[in-house]
């Protein structure tokens, strides 16, 4: 018989600690509804109290999403943990989440403390935590370079104190399959009191290994697995949860194990937590990637016509690839976009349709078809992207082999119309010259790219910057036929985030 594995997902909080990546309080809302959507068993919402920001988003999560398990992550300590049930004690089923570095590296040089102070401290945190709800969660942190016959004791100790699940991170993404799979199956034979709780896995991918270190610890005995949507998250990233997913529906023969994922909104998913996050998804990335399902050799094309089966192991529909491409054009009624839009999973108030067609007009004026990626860009950067501070309004540009690049710029701050123009060495240089004029901006600009949304000169340009200001990391994004308008909304989209994050500045955690 298969077996059920729970799928814990960490988007919002291990995800959220992807350089730069950075979400406000409704598109956290937005993301943590399209994961109920996609059917997780737990989404794991934030770290309450690493910030005010932080608190609210997991607290509006809880009162608002409906379905999963919700989670909010503390430290092992009471003030932590009473600010993580405070924001989620309003949620259908709460989880509160407790941890503890475990390792001697972690214990000699960050805690300062002994093993027998780290036992100490977590029967205090798990049996605190159980006073509020009995849905604990205790991770080891750097389990896997913890002392075996400790970690075994820690495991023991956590679930003898209250603790139901007990993940196991690998948190710097060291081990390898084998030897994280036999980590697990000790776990499985030596610690007397296991049965009584859930063995939960958290890989990090810093050796390219979180997926196949997840599926090992499925295999020897683990039934939950902690992952992130196109495997985001902290450095390298986490474990990718579309990856596992799948490789337990196509690899059935060898994995004996089902999800309760409803796979067809894998890639709506991905969608959306790159659109939000600004970290775009690489184009080979495995099940969720522009090319994974693209044949380029002809021998393979020609086997996929013959018979898809040839070199493909899954369809893109089963994962909620949309198959047919092109859509609208500048002749297409408010109905048919409408249409497309609830295809592509987007539900539009009629006031929202009206500002969305608005602009579909005009790009269609402007290209001969509009394909769904820029449905999407055009929905995301109309409907959901919250103005925050400031806006852009106008923007003029001069530039040419013998003028002198000068943009002219009128935007809103604060809800104040201001205006300014400015020179620079290239037209966009002179842009952003004169948006750092208006805004105050003093970071530096570490990354810009520009591609075309799809193909042909018609082609919408989406520009993605990365900013920087006190040490501080955000990226925006911007789309438009005009990629110096574009370049113009990614700036002030990584302005905007910019302002956010320095809100929400960690409290040194
Ligand atoms: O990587 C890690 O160790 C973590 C813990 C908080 C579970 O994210
Ligand atoms: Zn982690």
């Amino acid at each position: 018989m298969p077996e059920r594995i729970f799928i814990f997902d960490t988007t919002l909080r291990d995800g959220e600690q992807s350089p730069g990546a950075s979400m406000n309080i409704e598109e956290k809302i937005r993301v943590a509804r399209q994961l109920a959507k996609l059917g997780v068993d737990i989404i794991e919402a934030g770290f309450p109290i690493s910030s005010e920001g932080e608190f609210e988003a997991v607290k509006a999560i809880a009162e608002e999403v409906k379905g999963p398990v919700i989670c909010a992550l503390a430290r092992a300590n009471r003030e932590d943990i009473d600010r993580a049930w405070k924001a989620i004690s309003k949620a259908e089923r709460p989880r509160i989440h407790t941890f503890i570095a475990t390792s001697d590296i972690h214990l000699k040089y960050k805690l300062r403390i002994s093993r027998e102070e780290v036992l100490e401290r977590l029967v205090e945190a798990v049996s605190y935590a159980k006073r509020y709800t009995d849905d604990v969660e205790f991770s080891p942190e750097d389990a896997t370079r913890t002392d075996l016959d400790f970690l075994c004791k820690v495991v023991e100790t956590a679930i003898e104190a209250g603790a139901t699940t007990v993940n196991i991170p690998d948190t710097v993404g060291y081990s390898v399959p084998e030897e994280f799979g036999r980590i697990i199956r000790t776990l499985k034979e030596r610690v007397p009191n296991i049965e009584k709780a859930i063995i939960s896995v958290h890989c990090h991918n810093d050796l390219g290994l979180a997926v196949a270190n997840s599926i090992a610890a499925i295999k020897n005995g683990a039934r939950q697995v902690e992952c992130t949507i196109n495997g985001i998250g902290e450095r390298a990233g986490n474990a990718a949860l579309e990856e596992i997913v799948m490789i337990l529906k196509v690899r059935k023969d060898l994995c004996p194990y089902y999800t309760g994922i409803n796979t067809q909104e894998i890639y709506p998913t991905s969608r959306l937590v790159s659109a939000i996050t600004g970290l775009p998804v690489q184009p080979n990335k495995a099940i969720v990637g522009a090319n994974a399902f693209a044949h380029e050799s002809g021998i393979h094309q020609d086997g996929v016509l013959k018979e898809k089966l040839t070199y493909e192991i899954m369809t893109p529909e089963s994962v909620g690839i949309p198959t047919s491409h092109i859509v609208l054009g500048k002749h297409s009624g408010r109905h048919a976009l409408k249409e497309r839009l609830r295809a592509l999973g987007y539900e539009l108030t009629p006031e929202e349709l009206n500002v969305v067609f608005e602009r579909f007009k005009k790009v269609a004026d402007q290209k001969k078809v509009v394909y769904d990626e820029d449905l999407i860009a055009l929905v995301e950067e109309e409907i959901f992207r919250v103005p925050d501070k400031y806006r852009l309004l106008n923007l003029s540009v001069h530039s040419g082999t013998v003028s002198i690049p000068t943009a002219t710029v009128q935007m809103e701050v604060d809800g104040k119309v201001v205006m300014e123009a400015g020179f620079g060495i290239g037209p966009v240089d002179a842009v952003y010259k004169t948006i750092t004029k208006i805004t105050g901006f003093k970071g530096m600009l570490l990354d810009y790219t520009v591609a075309s949304i799809t193909g042909g000169t018609d082609a919408q340009g989406e520009v993605r910057v990365r900013i920087q200001e006190d040490g501080i990391t955000a990226i925006g994004q911007g789309a438009d036929t005009d990629i110096l308008v574009a370049s113009a909304k990614a700036f002030v989209n990584a302005l905007n985030k910019l302002e956010y994050l320095k809100k929400r500045k960690l409290r040194g955690i």
